[in-house]
């Protein structure tokens, strides 16, 4: 049975970074022989330009008829005064949450030849191999109501609400322990149930989860010592599970330890495993069309896209072992540059990836 695959390029960076991404996944299509079927749509500021909507019906319909969608980036200064309900990072969000993609897994991993170019200490980062699991469709970031109002005083006033739901706490928490079930069986889950009741049902809710898996341990920590650990000794934590808002924080931290937001990848996944795919890095307008962004990101997002919504585990292995392979032939995007290595722009990473492949 042939798969569809959705591309949306976005906005800033993200047209150069899909398009390598793109060769990749066709590369390997050819290669061997898959059938994949490509779709384009579009979301974010390109969207707004040319429907008035950051996500237009014709983009849901085809997400709905897709089994993976690979996508940039959204967002710019562009944007930045449009009405905050057309914002472009409202087309994010909402295709998030009309295809149910309730499960962001972000894993911050360490290439050792990546080494130099984390701000840490080599020892405290070498080998590290950490997976985010983030709550992606609830939270602060869906509660309601929201908005801005006015008081009597004439003073205004900004509101958001911190919701979850059993079910909602729940179904994130077994995504976390199944996945740590086939790696270091170790679950952090993260929260602030020492002031938002929110979290303390989550803490509650996670313990009750964890006694369906009696291999694995789980731990807690507040959300401001989890940011402190993550830069004190991040070897700690094998797979970490939070809430949407603490979850986009902890994972641009931990992005930063293995030395670039660049070589980050995501997966955002429904019940069904049919998942959204892309870096976590943002649409950076600022190196926009200059052929500087690190496209490994998004390459590394193709292969999570074949591991965990194509079911092509070991297609998934041959990207990561490229990606690895360009690193050993000492090519470096500028943000993970470091003396003595060679530097390259998105294309000609990306054209090392499928050089590699081939
Ligand atoms: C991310 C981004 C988004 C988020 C923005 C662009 C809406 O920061 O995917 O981490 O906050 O989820
Ligand atoms: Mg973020």
């Amino acid at each position: 049975m042939s798969h569809k695959v959705l591309i949306i390029n976005g906005d800033g960076i993200g047209p150069e970074i899909i398009e390598e991404a793109t060769k990749v996944i066709k590369v390997l299509n050819d290669k061997h022989s898959l059938g994949l079927e490509f779709d384009q749509a579009m979301l974010g500021g390109e969207a707004i330009d040319a429907t008035g909507k950051p996500f237009p019906d014709e983009t849901l319909e085809k997400a709905l008829a897709s089994d993976a969608i690979l996508f940039g980036s959204v967002g710019g200064p562009k944007w930045d005064k449009v009405d905050s309900a057309i914002r472009p990072e409202k087309g994010l969000l909402a295709i998030r949450s009309s295809l149910g993609l309730f499960a962001n897994l972000r894993p911050a991993i360490l290439y050792p030849q990546l080494v130099d170019a984390s701000s840490l200490r080599p020892e405290v980062v070498s080998g590290l191999d950490i997976l985010i699991v983030r709550e992606l469709t609830g939270g602060i970031y869906f509660g309601q109501p929201r908005g801005i109002r006015i008081l009597e005083n004439g003073e205004r006033e900004g509101f958001n609400s911190y919701v979850y739901r059993e079910s909602e706490i729940n179904r994130i928490g077994k995504v976390a322990f199944d996945l740590a079930m086939k790696r270091g069986k170790k679950v952090c889950s993260v929260d602030k149930s020492n002031v938002l009741e929110v979290t303390e049902l989550w803490r509650e809710l996670m313990d009750e989860v964890a006694k369906d898996y009696p291999e694995a341990e789980l731990s807690h920590m507040y959300v401001d010592n989890a940011a402190m650990q993550l830069v004190r000794e991040p070897k700690q934590f094998d797979v970490i599970v939070t809430g949407n808002m603490f979850g986009d924080i902890l994972s641009d931290q931990a992005a930063m330890l293995t030395g670039s937001i660049g070589m980050l990848p995501s997966a955002s996944l429904d019940e069904n495993s049919k998942g959204l795919y892309e870096p976590c890095h943002g649409s950076a307008p600022d190196i926009a069309g200059q052929n500087k962004a690190n496209p490994l990101a998004t390459i590394l997002s193709v292969a999570m896209m074949f591991r965990y919504s194509l079911d092509l585990g070991e297609v998934a292995d041959e990207i990561e072992r490229a990606v690895s392979g360009v690193l050993d032939q000492g090519y470096r995007t500028v943000d993970i540059l470091t003396q003595g290595y060679i530097e390259v722009g998105t294309k000609e990473m990306g054209d090392a990836v499928t050089a590699q492949l081939k």
